[in-house]
């Protein structure tokens, strides 16, 4: 008889490696995020590989992008000129833009731990393609180019597991940048209605004046009507007085 003692297997433990989380108290996730704490910190983890090499990720991205939309090549300034993708993947204009979304992403997951922060910039950036008329379902296009580009430069480093993290965390980006489009729609939408309703408004205001002016132009000339009229009610007495 005695007592059995069950203890969990500790995977980090049976084969070597230590497990941070284990070691260090990691505060909660935030419960806006979809990850596990140990989601977050090896997505941290493995984006430094990406972060080294970020100029040469974001053009795969942005040419496996082209390549299976070539619809899209033309939305963007200065794209319009290349009728060789080849040619465009040398370009100072695909670098541009490469950085602004590869530098986007990097922003949020260097600050995947100040989700109030990380919305916030996602939510701005979505506005800005409100420039134009933007169908925000289009950022899915670049989904499944991005995750080929980070599996490009990680290599072997792009398990199963590290790549459902991928997925998870850039549809939480997308997510938070389709909310700031329908944001940035909404705000226009009322700022727009505000200044109509402003402009109807002052229109009303000139209506009334221009009311009240003819009226008092329309007083004034019954008063004129009433004064002649009573002159010559008092010329006509005074004639049949004499
Ligand atoms: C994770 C995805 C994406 C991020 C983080 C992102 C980020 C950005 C940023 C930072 C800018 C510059 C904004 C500015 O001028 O202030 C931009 C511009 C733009 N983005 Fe995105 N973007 C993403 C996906 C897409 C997709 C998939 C499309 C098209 C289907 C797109 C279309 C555009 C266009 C048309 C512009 C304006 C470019 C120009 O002026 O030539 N974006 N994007």
């Amino acid at each position: 008889m005695g007592c059995t003692v069950s203890t969990k297997p500790d995977l980090y433990s049976q084969n070597g490696d230590a497990d941070p989380y284990k070691k260090k108290k990691v505060a909660p996730v935030d419960s806006r995020l979809p990850l596990t704490a140990r989601q977050k910190f090896q997505i941290t983890k493995s984006w430094k590989g990406i972060a080294r090499n970020m100029e040469n990720t974001g053009k795969s991205m942005f040419m496996r992008l082209f390549q299976s939309n070539i619809e899209l090549k033309n939305m963007f300034t200065g794209f319009e000129e290349f009728d060789d993708l080849e040619d465009m993947r040398e370009s100072q204009q695909l670098e541009n833009h490469a950085s602004l979304v590869m530098y986007t992403i990097d922003e949020a997951i260097a600050s995947i731990d100040d989700i109030d922060f990380v919305v916030e910039l996602l939510g701005k950036i979505g506005r800005t393609h409100t420039r134009t008329d933007f169908n925000p379902q289009l950022f899915w296009r670049i989904e499944q180019p991005f995750l080929s580009a980070v599996k490009e430069t990680l290599e072997d480093r792009y398990t199963k597991n590290i790549e459902e993290i991928y997925k998870i965390t850039f549809r939480f980006i997308v997510d938070a940048l389709i909310d700031g489009v329908v944001a940035g729609v909404n705000e226009r939408k009322a700022e727009a209605e505000a200044e109509a309703e402003a402009k109807a408004e002052a229109e009303d205001e000139q209506d009334n004046e221009m009311m009240k002016k003819t009226m008092h132009n329309g007083d004034k000339e019954d008063n004129c009507i009433e004064s002649s009229k009573q002159k010559d009610i008092t010329v006509i007495a005074s004639t049949k007085q004499r």
